[in-house]
């Protein structure tokens, strides 16, 4: 391919934008955007400095013009827009969850994968310079065996009945929430850094806020809106999980919606035989390691440590990297897979599935409550 890639973004929310951003960075031309009418479409575009506002999400992935998709819409019109772009030719950067069940999660994999396309899904906590080193720690062994893995993905901003948003119906979000929407994050982390893979669990979900406002969703992490009418919710806040991996090693996760003052307290620490490795996704630019004798803070350092942490922190030390930087990692190295390059790591259409594939025994554990095996 020898023009910049022609990117296309649908849905131009919280993280549309964020991917708008990332394409160029990236070196591609976003050639066109679409909301949920041709009206937000229009008015998306030139908010974002885009040329074209599509008529729908349908019509971006069927435009010739264009190389690659991504869909940032809800999560229940993720399979209608990701087929549509790949029947079309397009590679696609689909938002996690890439469906909202696993029989469409694998049909999207097998398509993308028949069509000889490139798919990718944002499982973004895999760029931080810190993750990767907690990577090399463990697949060089310097860990040892793993002995236990502790996690959670804790936020606050769905903790009051006056907060909405699609993702709180299951009809536009799936039948699972929190766990869905960032369990899935944790999972994935885990999963890539260990080498373990989550065999059986046992989960259950809870829903404190039982009935939230019936008014219109609105905007992911904005203030609470005033309840005047409510309706029941389907979806859950919380999710506590243990987990076996194919390892053998126990896992306890815990996640919430409704934890008052974590943002977006992604936290793991996996306790091995000669070593600790501790992450928080709040302070992203330290990996606390834990020793019997002489416990250290490791500080993100481009001179330092494992090479894939060298290559992601592209600004010295002390000058910080976060989230957004991830994003454009992320969305970089998608892009180098299109044009036939690979760097480790990249979250494909594959591990999506795997994602909803874990999504799926956390829903069936809870509603039978038993320990439940987990979908290769
Ligand atoms: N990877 C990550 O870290 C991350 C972070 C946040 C969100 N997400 C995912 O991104 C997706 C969007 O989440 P968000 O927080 O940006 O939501 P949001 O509500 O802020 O934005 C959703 C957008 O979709 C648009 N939309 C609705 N219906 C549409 C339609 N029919 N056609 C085209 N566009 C339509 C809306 O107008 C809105 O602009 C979800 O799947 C979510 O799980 C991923």
């Amino acid at each position: 391919m020898s023009h910049p890639l022609r990117a296309a973004v649908v849905g131009t929310g919280f993280i549309g934008s964020v991917h708008v951003r990332s394409a160029r960075l990236a070196g591609a031309e976003v050639v066109g955007v679409a909301a949920s009418t041709p009206e937000r479409s229009a008015q998306a575009a030139k908010a974002l400095g885009v040329p074209r506002g599509y008529a729908s999400g349908i019509e971006a992935a069927r435009d010739k013009d264009i190389d690659v998709v991504h869909i940032c819409t809800p999560n229940s019109l993720h399979m209608e827009v990701a087929k549509a772009a790949l029947e079309s030719g397009k590679h696609v950067v689909c938002e996690k969850p890439l469906a909202t069940s696993l029989e469409d999660a694998r049909a999207l994999t097998d398509l993308a994968q028949r069509k000889g396309l490139v798919g990718t899904v944002p499982f973004i906590n895999r760029y931080h310079p810190m993750t990767r080193e907690a990577r090399a720690r463990v697949q060089s062994d310097e860990t040892g065996k793993l002995y236990l893995i502790q996690g959670s993905y804790l936020q606050d901003w769905l903790m009051q009945a006056g907060d909405t948003n699609w993702r709180v119906d299951a009809g536009a979000g799936g039948r699972s929430r929190a766990f869905a929407d960032i369990g899935s994050h944790l999972c994935d982390l885990i999963e890539w850094i260990t080498g373990e893979r989550f065999s059986s669990l046992i989960a259950t979900l809870g829903t404190p806020i039982a009935q939230r406002s019936a008014a219109a969703s609105r905007v992911a992490f904005q203030a609470s809106g005033e309840v005047k009418e409510t309706k029941a919710v389907d979806t859950e806040d919380v999710a506590c999980l243990i987990l076996r991996t194919d390892c053998g090693t126990l896992a306890s996760l815990t996640i919430s919606q409704v934890s008052a003052g974590r943002k977006n307290r992604l936290w793991f620490e996996l306790d091995g035989a000669r070593q600790s490795v501790m992450f928080d996704l709040e302070s992203p630019e330290q990996l606390w390691i834990g020793r019997r004798e002489g416990t250290t803070l490791l500080v993100r350092d481009p001179s330092q440590g494992s090479p894939e942490q060298k290559r992601l922190a592209w600004l010295p030390a002390g000058h910080a990297q976060g989230w957004g930087d991830c994003f454009e990692a992320f969305v970089r190295d998608s892009y180098a897979a299109m044009r036939g390059e690979s760097h480790i790591g990249l979250p494909t259409f594959a591990d999506g599935a795997r994602s909803m594939s874990i999504v799926e025994a956390v829903l069936r554990s809870s509603a039978s409550n038993q320990w439940t095996a987990i979908d290769e």
